[in-house]
């Protein structure tokens, strides 16, 4: 088999380059044993590369790979996987990208449309080909019908989660694959992209807001939703910080711990944008927590910020004990940014619960001693900034998704590949019955 370039076919059909699909697949119905797909430029024009099948001397132009991009289903996720930005970066390779339109994302339907992305209705992804990869951030909607795309997305169900049987087993009952975006990694383990700088950024924003509304109400931190774009967040929480300033007559002292991290790092870059002293935020990470806690230096802080990644047991950070037993204890609010709420290695064992951007903060209870003390123990911080936090971690997946069309032989893809196969294995025999 022959593989050829034409010129001719490029001008009329897109000036992009193509990617081609994997060509090991059937397309239009012929299986292509050829070697490698192709990403070429020919006299520095885009070429579109198309085989003669030498029995017909037909030639075939190889389909683009098409990426389509889900509307998120989980309530009051504005977040999105692909922004305008970055569609526009896969649209320039050649791929072409269908965008479903989307009451909830942040971005409007109509910047996906200037960029070149087509708009497609919701939950059109459902009936799209079965070649189609379908792009999402968050959990798909609990059904039992099977899939027979591959999905990238944030599946939750790698980890044994409550219910992670059903999710996981319709992907192998439909024959369709699972590359979790959580267990991206590349050659040195580390996550191509993550949302925590934005996750600790927005919950250092809501911990300040939250330290000087208590200074200044009886009432609960009230409910708050996300916001357009960060100097607008950031103007609400300068006000803020200020009036609990002029209330306490001092500004906060702050530690953050795992502030060499990425939520760390949002956190302390929240603070400083709020106007923190910078002698006021204690930036601990590995080495200061070594002599093991509980610490004094949290319950004489104001806030508290917890930012670290649990791998493995470590001395409780602070307890109710340690809060009972500072008599000039200061700490009113904690951020567990982390918030591995229910697991039983929590380092900040003070409370139980997860809490919602409805209801920010949860009491401590238990307490014998002013002040009060609340956490916030929300999971999806990063939704304050859905604008941001998408454009970042799009920008840090886009080299992952430009290589999506030949996704078999691209190390990050064929890594997650293995781990779904490896998850898939652990299945009950029954949860793939259906
Ligand atoms: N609440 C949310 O919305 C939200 C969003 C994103 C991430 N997260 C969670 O935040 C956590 C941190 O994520 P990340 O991306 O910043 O991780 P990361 O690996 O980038 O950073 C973790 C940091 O914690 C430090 N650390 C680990 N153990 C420590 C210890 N015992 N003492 C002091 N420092 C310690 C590490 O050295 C590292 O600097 C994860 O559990 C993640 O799931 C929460």
């Amino acid at each position: 088999m022959t593989q050829t370039y034409c010129r001719r076919a490029v001008h009329s059909l897109t000036k992009s380059t193509i990617h081609l699909s994997n060509p090991f697949r059937p397309q239009q119905g012929r299986l292509f044993n050829t070697k490698r797909s192709h990403q070429s430029n020919w006299n520095n024009k885009s070429c579109i590369p198309f085989f003669i099948d030498p029995f017909t001397t037909n030639s075939i132009i190889m389909s683009p790979t098409v990426l389509h991009l889900r509307s998120e289903t989980k309530p009051l996720e504005h977040r999105s996987a692909l922004t305008p930005t970055t569609a526009k970066k896969l649209i320039e390779a050649g791929y072409v990208v269908n965008v479903e339109r989307s009451p909830e994302r942040i971005f409007d339907d109509a910047e996906f449309e200037a960029i070149g992305a087509t708009l497609v209705p919701e939950g059109s992804w459902v009936d799209a080909p079965k070649e189609h990869i379908i792009v999402g951030l968050k959990e798909l909607l609990e059904e039992k019908f099977p899939l027979k795309h591959v999905h990238v997305q944030f599946a939750h169900c790698y980890k044994q989660q409550g219910g992670w049987e059903n999710v996981l087993a319709r992907f192998p009952r439909g024959g369709g694959t699972l590359l979790d975006l959580e267990f991206l990694v590349d050659e040195r383990g580390r996550r191509v992209a993550a949302f925590g700088f934005h996750a600790g950024f927005a919950g250092a924003a809501l911990a300040l807001e939250a330290w000087a509304w208590q200074l200044n109400n009886t009432t609960p931190f009230p409910g708050v939703s996300s916001y357009p774009n960060e100097d607008a967040l950031v103007a609400d929480v300068k006000a803020a910080l200020n009036k609990g300033a002029e209330k306490a007559g001092r500004m906060p002292r702050v530690i953050v711990i795992g502030a060499l991290g990425r939520c760390g790092s949002g956190a302390v870059a929240a603070l400083r944008k709020a106007g923190v002293p910078e002698e006021n935020i204690l930036k601990w990470d590995m080495e200061e927590t070594k002599p093991g806690g509980p610490f004094k230096e949290i319950t004489d802080s104001d806030i508290f910020i917890n930012c670290i990644y649990l791998s493995s047991k470590v001395p409780h950070f602070v307890n109710l004990e340690s809060m009972n037993n500072n008599p000039d204890r200061k700490l009113s609010v904690v951020c567990d940014v982390s918030a591995d709420t229910t697991n039983p290695l929590n380092p900040v064992p003070i409370y139980t619960v997860a809490t919602t951007f409805d209801s920010p903060t949860v009491k401590v209870d238990g307490l014998k001693s002013e002040p009060a003390c609340s956490v916030i123990s929300i999971d999806h911080l990063p939704s304050l900034l859905p604008r941001e936090a998408s454009e970042a971690f799009s920008h840090d997946l886009l080299p992952s998704l430009l290589t999506l069309n030949d996704w078999q032989n691209s190390p990050v893809w064929a890594r997650a590949k293995k781990l779904f196969d490896e998850k898939v294995a652990t299945l009950p025999p029954s949860a793939l019955e259906g």
